[in-house]
């Protein structure tokens, strides 16, 4: 893990002492007498910043020896003249046409072998020397053009922020690509080719090599599986598709590189980054985080993506940043144009995302973009100023008012910093790709989805959640989750058993510790390499359709058989969202300080999917086992104590294991049996509906939502900060207004509005309250 400079991130405010507002900027696309429009209606909104030249090569470059910097020195030095502060794109994130046709070696090749020419955006091969040389020499010559000017370099300069290309994505599969790859295997495998063979225990379908020019890239024309959407996608042997996968990954990575040192050698102040997209599957973005100032990604919600969603992904933003504040790089003012429902904003709704970004450690509100584009494949992608050109629509009116809240409050948010977790939820890209090279045990297993639904539960108790590496220092987390969490290398097990080993509780679940990184299994027990901790062995798993749940039945409580069939994970989410309260429980949970523990009691828990059938060792306690099929009665929930005697309510260190992939009330139950006896801070919101408030308890599956749309996190007053003070935000993450016991106090920045613990709190659907401690 390399530290980054914690300070990088204040160097992108520091000339404004405020946070910085804006977005995407992209007036080539208009004349002239619009860009002066723009610039009154950006001071009207409180916009401050403008990120440019994200997709102007080919305007900068005609050709090979030409550079043209014209026009960008004339939108700089409008800019400038507004007051403007600037994140400067290097531009590089498409190809410009004429390069393709004389340097075809900058094109990508398709997975099936497609020959592409100039199609779309980041649309380069990253092994091509062409594309490197050229994209390495106008990286250069842009820092040095612009510090030359005077416009970069220094704490004052109004380029505040250096953006390399753009959403680097994809990959190449070319012949040039291949050889880069066999050089890269020679590299990591010592000339061997026998290490290669090893490493992908590659005896099996006549996959041994006897020689490096053997070994093609592993798309659809090598050993990249084809036939029907079943094998489609996997692998022959995973090792060889994940290595691969980093080796592309090395490639990108060089190509940020060179654009990163060639800026750096002209701009020595300003940092460097590049926008990130939160749980993206190409790349290993705490890898490619290593190489960058400060963290900035792209957060687009989708239709119906709930709180929880998007926040796991800042957090993971938050984890690739160790920590750190991070740079909300985009978002869209109001719809998306790429979805297959562009859904609009609802009224507040951009605030409060906006806010949600900020309480997780956003320390930049930014969009894509400043004005609409008026044609081309995103015409219908919302700007803040639309196509009418005025500032009388609601999104540029609601933009306006949250720059202005921004403007106000930038002082007290940039004197707070995200707060450390108090439970760490691991996320792997290794992992994540392993699961999806596999052919079996199951389809229905999708990695993200399954993280998300850990996450969500954590997330409904308002429980301080850091997203991080397995190779990141967990001491001080209270508990550790691994969900699914299917390779690990010999690094990662043991950061996970040094976890264990100094006092810490991890909860492992089925297919965890599975396979090593190359995708061999470990030969032994599983789960191999954490069977002696985690105190099981797991001999057989049992794979059914989603829509066969087996029940499961937790000690200390009545079994009772499955209620509901769901045969989708979709289905499965609407019908958790639909679950009715029974007997919920309120009260202390033992050791926290929450005030209630919301467990769905109406529908009963559950396994679904993936079913491991063990054996738990004598010292392991079972906490739930399953009620059906052959291996009812065997353990479905173990728990087994670093010590001898160790018990959960005394908070006891040792490995939960959840040899299922639960449904909700099951994950409620056993995030209780987690949190047993930790000292974890709990923030659950008690509904107070008129009903609710006489008997306190959740009268309806539609009060239970409600308070589940109430998201409370805390931002904590930086030490170096004098006066700084704590911030909760609380806000209401769903449209319908919610009424239920504040579970703080604190003064609400944005009205003034006292707000005391044990109050009764109403707020209106996507409503924000900033309370400051
Ligand atoms: C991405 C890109 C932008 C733009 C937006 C549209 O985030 O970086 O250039 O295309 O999507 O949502
Ligand atoms: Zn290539």
């Amino acid at each position: 893990m390399v530290a980054r400079d914690e300070k990088m991130i204040d160097r992108v405010v520091s000339s404004l002492s405020t946070i910085l507002y804006g977005g995407d900027y992209n007036p080539e696309q208009w004349p002239e007498e619009v860009w002066q429009e723009d610039m009154k209606l950006m001071k009207e909104a409180h916009i401050n910043e403008v990120t440019l030249n994200v997709f102007s090569w080919s305007l900068l470059q005609p050709s090979e020896s030409e550079y043209d910097f014209h026009l960008l020195d004339r939108i700089v030095d409008i800019c400038k003249a507004n007051g403007l502060r600037i994140v400067m794109a290097t531009g590089t994130g498409a190809l410009p046409a004429w390069m393709c046709l004389r340097h075809p070696d900058v094109n990508r090749i398709g997975y099936n072998g497609e020959i592409y020419r100039h199609n779309g955006r980041e649309n380069f091969c990253a092994s091509s020397p062409t594309f490197r040389k050229y994209a390495g020499l106008l990286a250069a010559k842009m820092a040095q053009h612009y510090v030359e000017r005077g416009d970069a370099g220094a704490g004052d300069s109004p380029i505040v922020a250096w953006h390399l290309s753009n959403e680097y994505s994809g990959f190449c599969w070319c012949d040039r690509c291949a050889q880069a790859f066999r050089e890269w295997l020679k590299a990591k495998y010592h000339n061997n080719i026998d290490e290669v063979n090893d490493a992908w225990n590659a005896h099996m379908w006549s996959h041994t090599y006897h020689s490096f020019d053997e070994i093609f890239p592993p798309n659809t024309r090598g050993d990249g599986m084809e036939g029907g959407a079943y094998w489609a996608g996997h692998a022959v042997l995973g090792g060889y598709s994940l290595d691969y996968r980093h080796f592309y990954n090395d490639q990108v990575r060089a190509c940020i590189k060179l654009e990163r040192d060639a800026v750096r050698t002209y701009d020595t102040y300003a940092p460097i980054t590049t926008n990130m997209m939160g749980t993206f599957n190409d790349y290993d973005y705490y890898k490619q985080g290593e190489l960058l100032d400060v963290i900035s990604w792209d957060s687009y919600p989708g239709l119906g993506e709930d709180a929880a969603v998007i926040d796991m992904r800042h957090d993971l933003m938050r984890g690739v940043a160790h920590g750190e504040p991070w740079m909300l790089m985009e978002q869209a003012p109001s719809n998306q144009n790429w979805m297959p429902y562009c859904y609009v904003k609802r009224p507040g709704q951009l605030a409060e995302l906006s806010w949600q970004a900020v309480a997780h450690g956003a320390n930049t509100v930014q969009y894509f973009q400043i004005r609409q584009a008026r044609s081309g494949c995103e015409k219908f992608h919302s700007g803040i100023i639309s196509a009418d050109g005025t500032n009388k629509t609601r999104r540029f009116r609601e933009a306006a008012q949250l720059g202005k809240q921004l403007e106000q409050l930038s002082a007290q948010i940039l004197a707070t910093k995200p707060r450390h977790g108090q439970v760490a939820l691991i996320f792997d890209w290794n992992a994540w790709w392993d699961i999806q090279f596999s052919v079996g045990p199951t389809q229905a297993l999708d990695y993200v989805a399954e993280c998300q639904r850990w996450y969500r539960e954590l997330h409904r108790r308002n429980i301080a959640v850091d997203v991080v590496s397995p190779l990141e220092n967990l001491q001080d987390y209270q508990a550790v989750l691994t969900p699914c969490l299917q390779s690990v290398d010999k690094a990662v097990v043991e950061n996970l058993r040094n976890y264990v080993s100094h006092g810490g509780r991890l909860l492992m679940t089925t297919m965890t510790a599975v396979a090593d990184e190359h995708d061999s299994l470990y030969q032994g027990e599983q789960p191999v390499p954490l069977r002696d901790l985690a105190g099981i062995w797991v001999e057989e798993t049992d794979s059914l359709a989603p829509s066969t749940p087996v029940g499961l039945a937790f000690t200390g409580e009545e079994a009772q058989a499955p209620q509901v069939s769901p045969s989708t994970s979709k289905e499965r989410a609407s019908a958790a969202g639909k679950a009715t309260y029974g007997k919920a429980t309120y009260g202390e949970v033992a050791g926290g300080k929450a005030i209630g523990n919301k467990v769905a009691g109406g529908e009963q828990p559950y396994g679904t999917t993936l079913f491991d059938i063990l054996h738990a060792d004598s010292d392991t306690e079972v906490l739930a086992t399953y009620t059906d099929q052959f291996y009812a009665g065997t353990p479905a929930l173990t728990f087994h104590a670093l010590e001898q005697g160790g018990k959960l309510e005394n908070g006891a260190a040792g490995v939960i294991y959840c040899a299922t992939m639960p449904n909700e009330p099951a994950i409620a139950r056993i995030v209780d049996r987690l949190l047993t006896g930790l000292a974890v801070e709990q923030m659950v919101t008690l509904p107070m509906c008129e009903k609710c408030q006489s008997c306190g308890t959740p009268c309806s599956p539609d009060c239970q939502k409600a308070t589940s749309a109430i998201e409370i996190t805390r931002r904590v007053a930086r030490a170096d900060k004098p006066g700084a003070r704590d911030l909760v935000f609380v806000m209401n993450t769903a449209e319908p207004p919610v009424s239920f016991t504040a579970p703080v106090s604190g003064k609400d920045l944005l009205t003034g509005k006292l707000v005391k613990q044990g109050d009764t709190l109403t707020m209106a659907g996507f409503e924000t309250l900033i309370l400051q401690q």
